[in-house]
């Protein structure tokens, strides 16, 4: 096996070869003056199982492009398997036709990669209408949760924590890590009304008397979600909040406006950012050990 550190994974990837004491080596990725990737091998890939590992962040259409030119490069060079690692796979929000016309993002997804790769693992998938990876990819999928190391997190640096989900899509983590660390959880109601405006509510009593507010959910992306939820557990009379999520998109400023909220953010580091305080290396190590 030899794991590759594409140009959105290295941060993991290295770690990742550490732990299985596999040959690590970095894929050369350039852009040419008009914008065409330009993406090589530098080590030899003949006979060997290929993990490619690559988040899609930043320029998520480029980081598609240069696995795929990858995957299809590794096959042609003789690689016995062509694995991708996605720590956080991107385009799978658009789950639906919500408005005709409309491309299913995430069913053009599972088809383009199913073509490229023969196993693909994603940690926390934004999956809601669409039960699991199998029904979108034709290839070998295996799903990882960061829910585990969220709540070692928790465990220790957030005493008394009561565990609060945004949303009932939310439940996949939320609730699972309160389950995990063993305390209280609540799950509010939320309406999307548009990419960045959402409705929140909390419609039952609860109790935050010397307890640690954490929002737990998938991803942080405008930050508008967690801002809503704020306001609402704000009403209670609590003061300070911690937020932890698996994905830290963190566009126009989320994280700003969040800490001005008096939110303490940490996110995993399957997008790396100054509050990735979570390694997944870990996790990803266990699931290509199984
Ligand atoms: C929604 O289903 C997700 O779990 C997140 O709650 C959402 O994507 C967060 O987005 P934003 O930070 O833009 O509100």
């Amino acid at each position: 096996m030899v794991v590759i550190g594409c140009s959105k994974g290295t941060h993991i990837a290295k770690n990742v070869a550490r732990k299985l004491k596999k040959q690590y080596s970095e894929l050369k990725v350039k852009s040419f003056p008009d914008g065409e990737l330009y993406v090589r091998f530098m080590s030899n890939v003949k006979g060997k199982v290929v993990v490619l590992v690559q988040s899609f962040y930043d320029n998520i259409n480029d980081c598609v492009m240069e696995v795929i030119f990858a995957a299809q490069t590794a096959k042609e060079l003789g690689a016995k398997k062509v694995v991708l690692v996605a720590p956080y796979f991107a385009y799978f929000r658009q789950d639906k036709r919500f408005k005709p016309g409309e491309s299913i993002s995430i069913e053009v997804m599972g088809k383009l990669f199913s073509r490229y790769f023969d196993k693909i693992f994603v940690i926390d998938p934004h999956l809601h209408r669409q039960a699991n990876l199998s029904g979108l990819f034709s290839s070998n999928t295996k799903k990882l949760t960061a829910n585990p190391c969220i709540a070692d997190y928790i465990k220790k640096n957030i005493k008394n924590p009561l565990i609060v989900g945004p949303d009932w899509e939310s439940y996949k983590w939320a609730q699972k890590v309160a389950d995990e660390i063993g305390c209280e959880h609540v799950i509010l109601q939320k309406k999307r009304i548009s990419g960045r405006k959402v409705i929140v509510k909390l419609n039952k009593k609860i109790n935050i008397n010397n307890k640690n507010i954490v929002f737990v959910d998938d991803m942080i992306s405008t930050g508008n979600t967690i801002m809503e939820s704020v306001k609402n557990i704000k009403r209670l009379g609590a003061k300070k909040f911690n937020c932890i999520a698996v994905h830290g998109v963190f566009v126009e400023h989320a994280l700003e406006k969040l800490r001005k909220a008096k939110v303490k953010v940490v996110t995993t580091n399957t997008i790396p950012n100054r509050v990735s305080k979570i390694d997944v290396s870990g996790l990803v190590a266990e699931g290509l050990r199984k």
